[in-house]
């Protein structure tokens, strides 16, 4: 059986907090005597992305992750992204506030399946979505992002044979965009494939002038009916750079965030899902809080570790990824 003190290394005992304390002044004080990072998704909690060095998305992330010097990597994030930091920087700690902060898309790619489906495709080159496990990045010849996936399959020869996983609805986006006819593994996330395409027409009747934008892990349905596609960033920056006063969105509901910070007199509304629930939030995101941010720079736990031969592996399609998307501008 676990000891309490073994439960709680791995982060499944609970601690409770004094109310009174001034987290964000506490999170500041404990990375300086830590020599911490905090490396945060815009799928957030808006605290979160405050208090935050580095707010990304999954490939700024991993750059960051690659070229840190802090001691500690605090990774307000999934478990895939604490993996992928804890790959490129092996000999940092990787802390991430909620171990059970996983992902739909990750999951629906189990390894053992995964070697199989590959084997049927020996000439195929396997490029697999950075949210995956480290096991799965390490079947792979290369990572690749939702801000870099056209440029990496447009650098491969014309004649290259390509798996693509585990996201068909990136993979069949990425597959129109390049023209190329991929081989892809059927998973998806749970909080882009909810979105309503008869209420999202609904509400554009209501918003004339609204742009609608749309992460390409939403399905081929609702991408149709986009003005703009793109990863988190690329869905920023539109809704910096375009002239239009209302946007339609359809992602994870923590990108609102920045939008209005960036855009303070624009209106961003989420895009409804196909039920009565009113939020578009990733329940394995949003279980981090500043709480348990708190508590894992203050524990140091919980540790995301990964195996030696699995970093070895994974390391390499990591690598290329990065690699390509420097030659890129990225
Ligand atoms: P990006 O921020 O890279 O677009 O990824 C979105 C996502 O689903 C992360 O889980
Ligand atoms: Fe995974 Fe989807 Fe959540 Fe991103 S939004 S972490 S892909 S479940």
């Amino acid at each position: 059986m676990d000891t309490l003190e073994e439960l709680n290394r791995r982060g499944f005992v609970e601690e409770s907090i004094d109310p009174t304390l001034d987290l964000f002044a506490e999170i500041e004080k404990l990375k300086k005597e830590k020599n911490a990072i905090i490396l945060a998704h815009y799928y957030q909690e808006p605290d979160i992305q405050d208090v935050a060095d580095y707010l990304g998305d999954s490939l700024g992330l991993s750059q960051e992750a690659a070229k840190t010097d802090a001691d500690i990597i605090v990774f307000a994030g999934v478990h895939f992204m604490a993996e992928t930091a804890k790959i490129l920087s092996p000999k940092k700690t990787v802390l991430l506030p909620d171990v059970k902060a996983g992902c739909s898309l990750a999951d629906s790619c189990p390894p053992h399946l995964f070697k199989k489906f590959k084997e049927k495709y020996p000439d195929h080159l396997v490029i697999t979505y950075v949210n995956c496990t480290a096991e799965l990045k390490a079947m792979s010849d290369i990572v690749c992002t939702s801000t870099n996936a056209v440029k990496i399959v447009e650098s491969l020869p014309k004649e290259q044979k390509i798996i693509f996983g585990p996201d068909k609805n990136l993979g069949a986006w990425v597959s129109k965009q390049t023209g190329r006819d991929m081989v892809l593994w059927n998973g998806a996330c749970m909080v882009h494939e909810i979105f309503s395409r008869e209420k999202i027409t609904k509400l554009k009747q209501r918003h004339p002038n609204a742009k609608f934008i749309a992460h390409p892990e939403c399905e081929e349905a609702v991408l149709q009916m986009a003005d703009y596609i793109g990863s988190t960033t690329g869905l920023l920056n539109y809704s910096i750079n375009n002239p239009a006063q209302e946007f339609i969105v359809a992602t994870e509901s923590g990108i609102i965030h920045q939008m209005e910070k960036a855009n303070p007199l624009k209106t961003f509304i989420p895009a409804p899902p196909n039920n009565n629930c009113a939020c578009n939030d990733c329940p394995y995101m949003k279980r981090n809080t500043l709480e348990k941010l708190y508590l894992c720079l203050k524990n140091g736990t919980p540790e995301v570790t990964v195996p030696e031969h699995i970093i070895e592996a994974a390391r390499k399609p990591i690598e290329r990824m990065l690699e390509i998307s420097a030659r890129y501008g990225l």
